[in-house]
């Protein structure tokens, strides 16, 4: 891994990798290539005119910037295409063109101030440039900065804009990444979806125009995942160039992709410009989320693996990101607010005989709380409905065996709530404006300090008061209404933005506080379930949806980019509750157990035979669940246009695998299925339900899966080398 610089070309690249700047002699910098590993001294800039194009050089009329591909374009200096960043200075200019300065290598990664961001534990894993560019006229100052992994096909971007005028001025848009492709045909896949039905796979072709997906909710949002594959056409799972593009960014994201009129792609992704004006006095700067892009040259399985493993690894943090996930009981889809402790200990009895590890009480332990109408923000046990406090609770529930874990909403308020009644002014909303509820909730603003500290103070109390292991942190509605009586009217457009910083404030304190607890984000399911949130919980609750079959669907879009070991995933009861299906307990269990494990229904209702179906799922699970937690991952069949599902883990010595296969849908006298395994050793020979196979076998010819008939009908092959 280097980064190296020669004839005024930045080289940034490691052995399969290559990402190269150009420094033009006007001093713009420009973005030469990015792809498979190259010797950058070999490539030039194609020296072509354009016809009605501004020249950016007065004595070379082929110097262009609206043809020239950049690295950090500008609005209104001669390239008609999107800038990166958008400025409006006290005199209303909006012009403002970035010329070279200098750069500065540092080692390893730099943390990002009051961002969330991938790390690096030594300096020797990675290297850093942070190249300067300033327009002096207009008075700004913008670096880049650009880590490259030694060991991953990894670039992190990020920039830093700063004020270096006398006088104020607006940010009115400020991009992680730009990047331009040349012509070419190109395809991209978003993760796009709704509430129970995230992160579905919607592939494209790139056409002329701009084309991309964002969210305006004040959350990444359960409609459009902040993660991008752009990718040659026709690429696969083993084939192809690909380039993923995820943001660390948790609040209103965009991404674009402009295909303009002579076919060359530009991309960017970063804070959405809905509503973002954000305000810079004089010396002050603003730093944008960061973008993480991952190279592969073989198609999306390596893609995944990279995100999978750098995620896991250097994202995820704290004592929880090495270790296995205790299997969990959840009571919310087995009793919702209809509990007391009577019944909570009925299922925790029932719980413990099958092997699970931790309780989780879900809504409805605080305030009034027995339906969704009131008391968020009233953090207080209601020791009537849970018959004594939190710490009895907790101690019964250790008694059993079990670790005890708590819900929480601690972004919310209800409208009654004691705390709306003393502080109605830290609710999100428009004064003289009846504020629009959604699940009869306001918004708290997380933008002001004291708000920060009541929410920080009641979560220390209660944490602290019961011996809890374990935090649901949900989040249950869009913004609307966005107003703070917090920020003067020039600063509104800081909201959005001011909201997540708030809010990542809140995480850092609280996760540091309590180191010990494993904390799941939630949102609604899966409606902030990005890298920005993974930095402070390792793992996230995918989705409300729990049926087994949308499962396949949202589990196989959300492995594009994030592990198996941030999806919460549980098995629970049928007729499910969000779809009416009904489907056999085995395929639950088999779908649920490819992440962070649990059930969600009421164990003391269900029979011997099934309690004793599970008892052996969660042996098989803890068995496995290293695996499946730090595996390779390959996806086999995709249930998006197949009517299987299958997919499979490999440690990463290849010595073991688990394979996952599940009818989805079936026919009458459906087809054979041959399973192509992926990522074994081809020269080993594996132990496979008692038969020896070698592994260019099972990668070549397959599994003859033809006992699968039925709808759910499903297998796990466990692989062991010989
Ligand atoms: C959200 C979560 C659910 C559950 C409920 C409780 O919808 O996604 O899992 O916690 O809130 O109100």
């Amino acid at each position: 891994m280097a980064i190296e610089i020669k004839n005024n070309r930045f080289h940034i690249y490691n052995n399969e990798m290559s990402y190269v700047i150009e420094i033009s002699e006007q001093d713009d910098l420009l973005n030469l290539y990015y792809g498979a590993r190259i010797d950058a001294e070999d490539i030039r800039l194609p020296k072509r005119g354009r016809n009605i194009v501004c020249n950016a050089d007065d004595n070379n009329v082929m110097y262009s910037l609206s043809v020239l591909p950049q690295e950090y374009p500008s609005s209104g200096a001669s390239d008609f295409r999107s800038p990166a960043y958008e400025i409006e200075t006290d005199k209303g200019l909006h012009t403002p063109e970035l010329k070279y300065k200098s750069y500065e290598i540092i080692e390893g990664k730099p943390p990002i101030k009051g961002l969330p961001a991938v790390y690096t534990e030594d300096d020797s894993e990675a290297q850093t440039i942070v190249i300067t560019t300033a327009d002096e006229i207009h008075g700004i100052e913008v670096k880049l900065y650009y880590t490259v992994f030694e060991n991953q096909n990894v670039i992190c971007r990020h920039s830093e804009i700063t004020n270096i005028s006398n006088q104020y001025m607006y940010l009115n848009n400020a991009q992680s990444v730009s990047l331009d492709f040349p012509a070419g045909d190109y395809e991209y896949i978003h993760l796009e979806g709704a509430w129970a039905r995230e992160k579905h796979i919607d592939r494209n072709a790139v056409h002329k125009g701009t084309q991309g997906f964002e969210s305006r909710r004040g959350a990444s949002g359960h409609a459009e995942n902040p993660f991008l594959m752009f990718f040659d056409k026709g690429s696969n799972e083993d084939y192809g160039n690909v380039y993923g593009i995820s943001l660390v960014y948790s609040g209103n994201h965009k991404f674009t992709l402009e295909q303009e009129m002579y076919e060359n792609v530009r991309i960017q992704a970063g804070i959405n410009q809905f509503n973002f004006r954000f305000k810079l006095n004089k010396g002050e700067n603003f730093i944008t989320p960061e973008a993480v892009m991952v190279y592969s040259q073989n198609g999306f399985a390596k893609m995944t693996n990279t995100f999978h493993k750098l995620y896991r690894t250097r994202l995820c943090r704290g004592k929880w990101r090495d270790k296995t996930r205790p299997i969990l009981i959840n009571n919310w889809e087995a009793t919702y607010f209809d509990f007391t402790k009577e019944k909570l200990l009925e299922i925790a009895d029932a719980a413990s005989k099958i092997g699970i590890e931790l309780f989780v009480l879900d809504d409805g332990w605080f305030g009034k709380r027995n339906n969704d109408e009131c008391s968020l923000g009233d953090w207080y046990e209601n020791k009537e409905k849970l018959g004594g406090t939190l710490r009895e609770l907790a101690e019964e529930m250790n008694k059993r065996g079990l670790k005890f874990g708590l819900w929480f909403e601690p972004e919310m308020i209800s409208p009654d709530s004691d705390l709306y009644r003393t502080h109605p002014d830290w609710a999100v909303s428009i004064p003289n404006v009846r504020p629009h509820l959604s699940r009869n909730q306001l918004v708290l603003d997380y933008t002001r300090a004291d708000v920060r500290e009541y929410i920080i103070e009641r979560l220390t109390d209660v944490l602290s008061g019961a011996n809890i292991e374990y935090v649901k942190w949900d989040m249950n509605r869009n913004m609307s209404d966005v107003y703070s009586l917090n920020l003067p009217a020039d600063r509104q457009g800081e909201f959005y933005h001011r909201y997540i910083l708030g809010l990542y404030e809140v995480l850092e304190k609280i996760t540091s506080a309590f180191p010990d607890i494993l904390f799941e984000g939630c949102a609604g399911g899966g409606g902030r379930n990005d890298p920005g949130m993974l930095y402070y919980m390792p793992q996230n609750w995918a989705s409300d949806d729990t049926d087994a079959t949308e499962r396949l669907y949202i589990q196989y879009g959300g492995s594009m980019v994030y592990p198996a070991s941030t999806v919460g995933a549980h098995v629970s009861a049928v007729p499910n509750h969000q779809t009416g299906r009904i489907s056999l307990l085995s395929m639950r269990g088999t779908v649920a157990m490819n992440g962070a494990f649990g059930y969600e229904l009421d164990l003391s209702k269900l029979d011997k035979s099934e309690l004793g179906e599970m008892k052996k799922q969660i042996e098989f699970y803890k068995n496995n669940r290293e695996l499946v937690m730090t595996g390779d991952y390959y996806r086999l069949l995709n249930p998006f246009t197949s009517r299987h599902s299958a997919w499979m883990y490999v440690s990463e010595d290849k010595s073991r695998a688990l394979v996952y296969y599940v009818v989805k849908d079936t026919r009458p006298e459906n087809e054979t299925v041959y399973l192509k395994l992926k990522g074994l050793d081809e020269n080993a020979k594996y132990i496979i339900n008692g038969e020896t196979k070698s592994g260019r076998t099972l990668m070549n010819y397959g599994i003859v899966v033809d006992k699968a008939e039925r709808d759910g009908d499903n297998m796990i092959f466990e692989l062991e080398k010989r």
